[in-house]
């Protein structure tokens, strides 16, 4: 049984509180046993007085040395051997996680004593402290928050306090790193997501991506950790490198305006245009062509309210078109069906400038395209793409998309009109809400 007996001017205060919840159940189950201790109750004064005037003058009281002896000492008649003792002092060391490790590994016994008022006399620490530990550099009324913040830390890892060790070893510092983000139900929640790795049931994928965000946290909350770690690891290596790269990306302006798009707009849209096929070329996927997507179709998609631009400061960074009408190619489908035969939307000729790009405008594409479907009451938002179109798939998944096959679309001679075909079911407020699928 690990045993902490604290030394305090409040017992009930600080009893009450570490027997509660966990550490309550494990005093019940008797792995722990935490006792509280007036240090009142052994002064030998009939008015109980533990504090005098500090020698040299000054301003308030000093606990005196002799009422926290023959407490302390009370305390050490009841053990074989003498407890490790700790003053909570703002002059001590700084509290760590390291340090809660240490103290339930190295002891079974602890003794804490909280200071009050101006603070204790030296003789008492001189004689009896074998370490002083701060919780930080700030000064507290008394030593009691944080002799039970201390023995909260250690007592939880204390073998059997908690299940399962796995319960502390994945928590921020145990191995120098902050803890990823934690994520429960809803799935949405004012309109704000859970990341979709989470749904995927790849525990590997899952942890990788905890890790990266673990990094991530560690590196822009805690440099003086990170500089700490030891990141020399393959995975560790690759996860930096990704990091390297997005954190390279320009970020975006606070608000990115949805609308539909106007005549006026087909300049810049042309610009942008011409940047993505330009890159499609540099990666050698023969998805768009010199002839298409062109003016024409941005036109014919306006006259039929289907083209929207995304701007930046009223300056257009991207478009794409949304319809609700039936695509004759997604007719036959191989490799897989969809999965209703519901209305759907379908997200056709997007893109992004190039000074965007990796900005998460994208993303903003994906998020109106479903905001603009679920308002219409349509539960299913399709979109295709070419085979060696890996951004596109990636930022799709990413979404919820879900891959559903092949088709074929019209492409021109020479060019592969093979595409992959994915859906996602959206969350509707609209009349097909309930429809099953
Ligand atoms: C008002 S403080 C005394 C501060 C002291 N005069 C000084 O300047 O260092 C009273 C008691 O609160 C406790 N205490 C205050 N700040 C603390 C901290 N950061 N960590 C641990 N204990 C603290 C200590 O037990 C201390 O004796």
């Amino acid at each position: 049984m690990y045993h902490i007996d604290i030394m305090t001017l409040f017992p009930e205060t600080v009893g009450d509180v570490l027997s509660e919840s966990i550490l309550g159940r494990a005093q019940e189950r008797d792995i722990l046993r935490i006792d509280t201790h007036q240090i009142r109750d052994h002064t030998v004064n009939k008015q109980k007085q533990v504090d005098d005037y500090p020698y040299g003058g000054g301003r308030g009281a000093v606990m005196q040395a002799d009422p926290l002896y023959r407490c302390w000492d009370h305390i050490c008649q009841r053990y074989d051997k003498r407890p490790h003792t700790i003053f909570l002092s703002p002059c001590g060391k700084t509290f760590t996680q390291a340090d809660a490790k240490r103290l339930a590994q190295e002891y079974d016994h602890l003794v804490l004593v909280c200071g009050h008022y101006e603070g204790i006399d030296q003789r008492f620490i001189d004689l009896c402290v074998d370490e002083e530990i701060s919780l930080g550099d700030f000064v507290l009324t008394g030593g009691e928050i944080a002799a039970m913040a201390l023995a909260d830390a250690v007592c939880r890892l204390v073998p059997g306090v908690l299940s399962d060790p796995e319960c502390f070893e994945n928590e921020s510092h145990w191995d120098g790193l902050l803890e990823h983000p934690q994520y429960s139900r809803p799935a949405v929640w004012h309109g704000m997501e859970v990341p979709q790795v989470l749904f995927s049931g790849d525990h590997a994928k899952i942890e990788r991506w905890r890790r990266k965000q673990s990094l991530l946290r560690t590196r822009q909350r805690r440099p003086d950790l990170y500089e700490k770690l030891d990141l020399s690891s393959g995975t560790d290596q690759k996860l930096l490198a990704e990091l390297e790269r997005e954190l390279s990306r320009p970020s975006l302006p606070h608000s990115v305006v949805c609308r539909l798009a106007k005549e006026e707009d087909l300049g810049a849209m042309e610009t942008i245009l011409q940047q993505a096929k330009d890159l499609l070329t540099q990666c050698q996927i023969d998805q768009w062509n010199d002839d298409y997507p062109s003016r024409i179709d941005f036109l014919s998609d306006m006259s039929q309210g289907e083209c929207y631009v995304l701007t930046l400061d009223d300056i257009v960074a991207g478009f794409f078109t949304l319809t609700t009408q039936t695509e004759a190619c997604y007719a036959s489908i191989t490799d897989g069906k969809w999965s209703s035969d519901l209305p759907y939307a379908t997200l056709h000729r997007c893109a992004v400038a190039r000074q965007w790009r990796g900005s998460g405008l994208a993303d903003c594409i994906i998020r109106e395209c479903e905001r603009l479907a679920s308002s219409q009451g349509i539960i299913w938002l399709r979109v295709d793409t070419h085979r060696k179109n890996k951004v596109m798939q990636k930022l799709i998944r990413r979404h919820g998309f879900q891959y559903r096959g092949n088709v074929l679309v019209d492409a021109p001679e020479g060019h592969d009109p093979r595409r992959v075909a994915y859906e996602k079911r959206l969350k509707t407020i609209g009349p097909d809400a309930d429809k099953d699928l």
